[in-house]
């Protein structure tokens, strides 16, 4: 990976100042940024199709249990991570590139109290720098469709995952008709896109040595949302891609919708285990 792409990921997605709009937000909504639980946060740090819900529904797929260790790939700033430890008592490691969302997620982790749990390491998902065997789980949560790379990226995956892991996955892959449209959430047009379709992705899984215990096309349960309201309702908290993206998100919003509609993406929910 060349520094032009990490260059790439990061102006794509830290636009600077994302902590004071989250406060802003907080704010407005009525709530104290110093004092916070997990579930003030809400939509807030969920920077995927679905938002919680999709979480903890993959989070009951994976079978999550007290103490699972995570790897919480491309994990942003922290919301699925810091949901998985409060509500499901996991250790959760984050690796993200985008340095912003590294220093942010550590902020509001802190804040939560929650820094045993959770750690946050700014890298590249296909450098992954732990040693083998040290998870239980590795997960993805729309974050892989930035990554070209796929044959060595889910090899790094059973790397570092234990004998009978698992690999959790809600990620956007191409639909059979191409090509998609931008600009999207993760992209503003294709440079920085990489969508296979499920097929190859699987294969890719499978000479990896993952074996496919769940696989089923969740796009109905992440439709993208409309804009936000310009008068929010009372005690209401704008969603991620909103904070993250500002005035770019309705256009963004707009081309995924139509991506979904038109069968350009799908977005796959799937579990598989490390042989
Ligand atoms: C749409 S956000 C999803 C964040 C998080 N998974 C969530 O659901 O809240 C995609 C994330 O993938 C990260 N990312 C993209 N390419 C990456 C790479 N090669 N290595 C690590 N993180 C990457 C981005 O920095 C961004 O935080």
């Amino acid at each position: 990976m060349t520094n032009d792409y990490t260059t790439g990921v990061n102006q794509h997605y830290g636009r600077s100042g994302l902590l004071g709009r989250i406060d802003a937000a907080l704010r407005a909504a009525g709530k104290d940024p110093a004092h916070l639980s997990q579930a003030d946060l809400g939509p807030v740090d969920q920077f995927h199709g679905g938002g919680l819900p999709a979480t903890r529904s993959l989070a009951r797929l994976a079978g999550l249990q007290p103490g699972t260790a995570v790897l919480d790939v491309g994990g942003g700033f922290g919301g699925p991570a810091r949901t998985l430890a409060t509500e499901f008592g996991c250790r959760v490691t984050v690796v993200d590139l985008t340095e912003e969302y590294c220093r942010v997620g550590e902020e509001l982790t802190a804040r939560l109290g929650l820094g045993d749990s959770v750690s946050f390491h700014h890298g590249n998902a296909l450098e992954l720098t732990f040693p083998d065997a040290s998870f239980d789980v590795v997960w993805t949560q729309n974050s892989t469709m930035n990554i070209q790379d796929r044959a060595s990226l889910y090899q790094g995956f059973r790397r570092v995952l234990k004998p009978g892991g698992v690999y959790a996955v809600q990620e956007v892959m191409a639909g059979l008709v191409q090509p998609a449209h931008y600009p999207v959430p993760w992209a503003q047009e294709a440079a920085l896109s990489f969508l296979y379709p499920p097929e190859r992705v699987r294969a890719w899984l499978e000479g990896a040595g993952f074996r496919a215990e769940a696989w089923a096309d969740e796009t109905h349960n992440t439709r993208p949302a409309g804009p936000p309201p310009a008068a929010p309702a009372p005690g209401a908290l704008p969603a991620a891609v909103d904070l993250v993206h500002g005035a770019d998100t309705a256009k963004m919003q707009r081309c995924n919708l139509a991506n979904q509609n038109e069968n350009r993406v799908v977005v796959v929910q799937a579990l598989l285990r490390r042989g």
